[in-house]
Formats: C-alpha cells, sequence, structure tokens
C-alpha cells in the first residue's frame, strides 16, 4: 500500500534538485507552512471568535483591513524571523518592506513577498481565501538588504506558492519544476501530496472576471467577453462564468478545470487592481509552471521590472489558448498599452485632505 508523503519528505526528497543548496529554502518553505497551518486554524474558526470585523486601520494601498489580514501578516513575519533563512519580508499590509534585523537573519539569502490574505473581503461570509507567497534570492552580498533586492522582476523568483482556505485547506507551489499541491490532513495537521504535477488544460472552459465593471473595461476585454459567449463547440463555448472575488481561489479553481482569469485596468483602477509583487508574480510563475500564460494584456508578466513595492497590472492568467486570444483582441482593439505609473506609496485621499496611511505595528 502506498504511503501519504508530507510536505516535508517531499521538500526533503526534491532538495537533490538543486546541488548547491544547502537546505536554506527547504527551511523557508517548512516555516512558511508552518504559519500557514496557523492562520488556517483561525481562518477555520472565523465565525466562532471575535476576530471578524475591521481593524479599523486602513493599509498602504487605502483599504480596510480585517482582524484576519493583521493576524496573518503577523504570523508570517514571526515564523520567517523565527526560521532566520529571510533577511527581508516584503508583504502588501505594510508600506515598507520589513528588513528582519537578527544577527542571524541579517546575511540570510532570502528575500520573501506575502499576501498574508488574499479575498479577505469574503472572510466574513464563509468564502474561501488565501496566502500567496514569493521567493526571491537578494542580490547584495553583505550588510542589510535593500529595497533592491525586492525589485526583482518575477523570472527571478526560486519559489512562489499560494495556501487557500477553502473546503479544504490545500498548499501549492513551485521551485521552478513543475506545481506539486499538498491538502492539509487536520487529523495529523500535515500537508500530503494530493495534487502532483499539477498541469492547466491549454484551452479551458471558464472565465473569471469581474462584470460589474463592464463599461470600464478596455475595448479588446470587451471583445473578448462577447467571444467568451458566442457559441462555437470546438472551442468549448460559450464559456461557464464564475468569479468568487479571492483571486487566489479563482485561480486555483481555473488551474485545476481551465480557464482564464482577468483582471483589467478600470476606471477606478487605471493601473489594474492586483499587486505585481504580492499576487501576480507569485500566481504568474505558478501558472507558467503548470503550462499556462500570464500577461498583463500584451507582455509577459514575469518580465515586468518592479519600480515600486506596492505596484499594480492589469493581469490575463490561465489556459494558453484562452489568455493567447484576449491578447490578440487586446492588440487588435486596445493597442495602447496603459501606462504603469509609479503609485501607491504615496499618501491617501481621506476626507479630501492628504494623509499618511496607517501604519501596522507588527509583534
Ligand atoms: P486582497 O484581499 O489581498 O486585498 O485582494 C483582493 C483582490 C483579489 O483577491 C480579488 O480577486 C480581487 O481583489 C477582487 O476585486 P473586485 O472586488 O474588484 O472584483
Ligand atoms: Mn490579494
Ligand atoms: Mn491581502
Amino acid at each position: 500500500m502506498a504511503g501519504i508523503k508530507t510536505l516535508g519528505q517531499f521538500i526533503i526528497e526534491k532538495q537533490a534538485d538543486f546541488p548547491y543548496a544547502k537546505g536554506e529554502l527547504s527551511r523557508l518553505l517548512r516555516d512558511i507552512a508552518i504559519a500557514a497551518k496557523i492562520v488556517n486554524r483561525e481562518v477555520n474558526k472565523a465565525g466562532l471568535v471575535d476576530i471578524l470585523g475591521e481593524a479599523g486601520t486602513v493599509n498602504i494601498q487605502g483599504e480596510d483591513q480585517k482582524l484576519l489580514d493583521v493576524f496573518a501578516n503577523n504570523q508570517f513575519i514571526a515564523a520567517l524571523t523565527c526560521g532566520g533563512e529571510c533577511c527581508i519580508v516584503a508583504t502588501e499590509e505594510e508600506e515598507d518592506f520589513v528588513p528582519i534585523d537578527s544577527p542571524v537573519s541579517k546575511n540570510a539569502k532570502y528575500i520573501v513577498c506575502i499576501d498574508p490574505l488574499d479575498g479577505s473581503s469574503n472572510i466574513d461570509c464563509n468564502v474561501a481565501v488565501g496566502t500567496i507567497f514569493s521567493i526571491y534570492r537578494r542580490k547584495s552580498v553583505d550588510g542589510m538588504a535593500t529595497i533592491a533586492d525586492v525589485l526583482q522582476k518575477g523570472t527571478e523568483q526560486v519559489a512562489a506558492g499560494y495556501v487557500i482556505y477553502g473546503s479544504s485547506t490545500m498548499l501549492v507551489y513551485t521551485t521552478g519544476k513543475g506545481v506539486n499541491g499538498f491538502t492539509l490532513d487536520p487529523s495529523i495537521g500535515e500537508f500530503c501530496l494530493s495534487h502532483p504535477n499539477m498541469r492547466v488544460p491549454s484551452e479551458g472552459y471558464i472565465y473569471s472576471i469581474n462584470e460589474g465593471n463592464y463599461v470600464h473595461f478596455p475595448e479588446g476585454v470587451k471583445k473578448y467577453l462577447k467571444y467568451a459567449q458566442v457559441e462555437d463547440a470546438t472551442t468549448n463555448r460559450p464559456y461557464t462564468s464564475r468569479y468568487i472575488g479571492s483571486m487566489i481561489a479563482d485561480i486555483h479553481r481555473n488551474l485545476i478545470k481551465g480557464g482564464i482569469y482577468l483582471y483589467p485596468t478600470t476606471s477606478s483602477s487605471p493601473n489594474g487592481k492586483l499587486r505585481l509583487i504580492y499576487e501576480c508574480n507569485p500566481m504568474a510563475f505558478i501558472m507558467e509552471q503548470a503550462g499556462g500564460v500570464a500577461s498583463d494584456g500584451f507582455n509577459r508578466i514575469l518580465d515586468i521590472q518592479p519600480e515600486t513595492l506596492h505596484q499594480r497590472t492589469p493581469v490575463f492568467i490561465g489556459s494558453e489558448k484562452m489568455v493567447k486570444m484576449a491578447e490578440k483582441l487586446m492588440r487588435e482593439y486596445s493597442p495602447q498599452k496603459p501606462l504603469l505609473n509609479k503609485e501607491s506609496t504615496v499618501a491617501i485621499k481621506l476626507n479630501g485632505t492628504d494623509q499618511i496611511p496607517h501604519k501596522i505595528i507588527t509583534g
């Protein structure tokens, strides 16, 4: 009888793929998995304890922070601080990157970028949320790491993954050698290999977009949505529309079943809504490793040079043929690529006056 394989066993087995690695990356993944289990425990009882609701603060993007956003952020920073393999954590919830200034961590080789809780507006109604992470090797050789160590292209990622707290909890990750998924068995408290070598179908049948923003979409996206709704059996059309509103859950489903997820520019989000460093790059790395494509409508997501920590980008991600068709229609009908501005680390407008966004103190 074949036994189960835990995430820990799998990571050790795969360490041989990196002949020069000394186990730091494995330990980093272990630290992330530990924090994920703690966050999972709290997410699971979110309806029971007084942890729901607003924290009364806004994050750097000017969005309300839920208590669980703050909790998850603190857990990941704490686990990565204890682990000692990471010199910087850059998180969606903090204005600046967080240097880990301890004797062991200061010279650590790795940078972790994280969206501690994705889809947090869904917590109150028991809908899947998740964590997205991305790991880079630091470029600077000694001393404290700097912002330049964080602003690396997605192509430089050494690993990326996500945890989805759904009807079951899964951790999916890649180190650039395919994608593997692990399901948490709560009875033993271990992530167990359940989805080896995940591959996305090249032609899917699901499209996922917040269609409420339709009138503000670029013409190329409008044309794609019409294309998605036309009948054509050879290409699975009309496609099925599915939108959860947690990027991680929408992309996870599309990765398994085949589909496309789009978050284009809109009038309220002229550069797109989703963050390049915390959301798009890790999901793009995973999607490409599963055989899919991730684009900003014109170019590969992983090739974008980040200029600011909280930079946003439009994103079209999923099954190869579907994303390629969306890109074709963008080129034909929306050839003006939106300019990516250097946004979002500036003060936000509250009541008509500029105010510095609240900075969260982590424990
Ligand atoms: P976060 O909870 O980390 O701020 O991310 C929310 C994101 C993403 O998860 C989701 O797909 C998207 O926002 C939904 O946006 P709309 O509500 O505009 O559709
Ligand atoms: Mn998010
Ligand atoms: Mn988030």
